[in-house]
C-alpha cells in the first residue's frame, strides 16, 4: 500500500478559493484527487480555479455561506450528488477582524464567530452525518497559532480558534468508534490575502520572523504537505491531533 495514496479521493474545501484553500486544493489535485471548493464569494474565483485546474482534474465549485445551516446542508447535498462520497473535509473557511480589545464590538465577536466557530460546527456536522454511516472519513479543521498563543489585537479571533481545537478533540473522540478522523492545522502567520494587510506593515515580517526560531513565516506550500498527510492513510491512527506548522513558534 502506498501510505499517502490520495488517488480518487473525495475532498470537500471550505474557503475554497482563498489564499490557503486554493494551495492545499491545488496539492490534492495534484495528489490524483477530486476537490469540491465551497466559497462564499466566488465571483473573482476564476484564476484559483484554473491554477488549480491545471495540476490535474477541473474542481467542482460551490457557492455557500458557512454561517447558514440551509445554505451548508446544500452545499453538502450539491458535493454528494456530483462526487458520490465525502471522504476528506478540510474546514478552512475562516476570517480576522483586527483591533483592540477594548475597542471590539459585539458585531465583531458575532461575524468572527459566525463563520470560524459556527461555521467549522455546521460543515462538521453535516459532513460527519455522512461520514459515520460509511465508517470512513477524515475531518482538518484550519485553526491556527492563535489558538494556542495569545496575539495582541487579536483576542476574538484567538478565542475562536481555541473553539476549533476544543470541537477537534470532542469530536475525534466521539466519531472515533465510526472510524471518522478528526484532527487540526494550526499555522503560523502564512503570506495570504488574509495576512496582506498586516504584512503591508513596514517591518511587521520581520519582526514576526525574529519571533519564529525557523525565522520566516509561511507559504501556502508549508501547510499544504500537513494536510495532505492527515488526510492520508499513512495517519490512520492519527485522531485529536493539533498539527502545528510553525517554524518552531509554540515550542519556544
Ligand atoms: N493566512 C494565515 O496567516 C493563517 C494562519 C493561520 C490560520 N489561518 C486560517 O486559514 C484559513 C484560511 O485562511 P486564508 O489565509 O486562506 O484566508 P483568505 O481570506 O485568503 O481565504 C478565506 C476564504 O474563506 C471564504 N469565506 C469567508 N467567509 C465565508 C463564509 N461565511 N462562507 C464561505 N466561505 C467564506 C472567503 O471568501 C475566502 O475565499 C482561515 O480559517 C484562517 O483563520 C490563516
Amino acid at each position: 500500500m502506498n501510505l499517502f495514496d490520495l488517488t480518487g479521493a473525495k475532498v470537500l474545501i471550505t474557503g475554497g478559493l482563498g489564499g490557503v484553500g486554493r494551495g492545499v486544493a491545488k496539492a490534492f489535485v495534484a495528489a490524483g484527487a477530486e476537490v469540491a471548493l465551497v466559497d462564499s464569494d466566488i465571483a473573482n474565483g476564476d484564476a484559483a480555479i484554473r491554477e488549480i485546474a491545471a495540476e490535474g482534474r477541473a474542481p467542482l465549485v460551490i457557492e455557500a455561506d458557512v454561517t447558514r445551516k440551509a445554505s451548508v446542508e446544500a452545499a453538502v447535498a450539491q458535493c454528494l450528488a456530483a462526487m458520490g462520497r465525502i471522504d476528506v473535509l478540510f474546514n478552512n473557511a475562516g476570517i480576522i477582524v483586527r483591533g483592540a480589545a477594548t475597542e471590539a464590538s459585539e458585531a465583531d465577536f458575532d461575524r468572527i464567530f459566525a463563520v470560524n466557530v459556527r461555521g467549522v460546527f455546521l460543515f462538521g456536522q453535516a459532513v460527519a452525518r455522512h461520514m459515520i454511516p460509511r465508517r470512513a472519513g477524515v475531518i482538518i479543521n484550519n485553526a491556527s497559532i492563535a489558538a494556542m498563543i495569545g496575539i495582541a489585537g487579536s483576542s476574538i479571533y484567538c478565542a475562536s480558534k481555541g473553539a476549533v481545537l476544543q470541537f477537534t478533540r470532542a469530536w475525534a473522540v466521539e466519531w472515533a468508534p465510526h472510524n471518522v478522523r478528526v484532527n487540526a492545522l494550526a499555522p503560523t502567520f502564512l503570506r495570504t490575502p488574509f495576512t496582506a494587510e498586516v504584512l503591508a506593515i513596514p517591518g511587521r515580517e520581520e519582526q514576526i520572523a525574529a519571533k519564529t526560531p525557523m525565522g520566516r513565516i509561511g507559504e501556502v506550500a508549508d501547510v499544504a504537505g500537513a494536510v495532505l498527510y492527515l488526510a492520508s492513510p499513512a495517519a490512520a491512527l492519527v485522531t485529536g491531533h493539533v498539527m502545528t506548522v510553525d517554524g518552531g513558534w509554540t515550542a519556544l
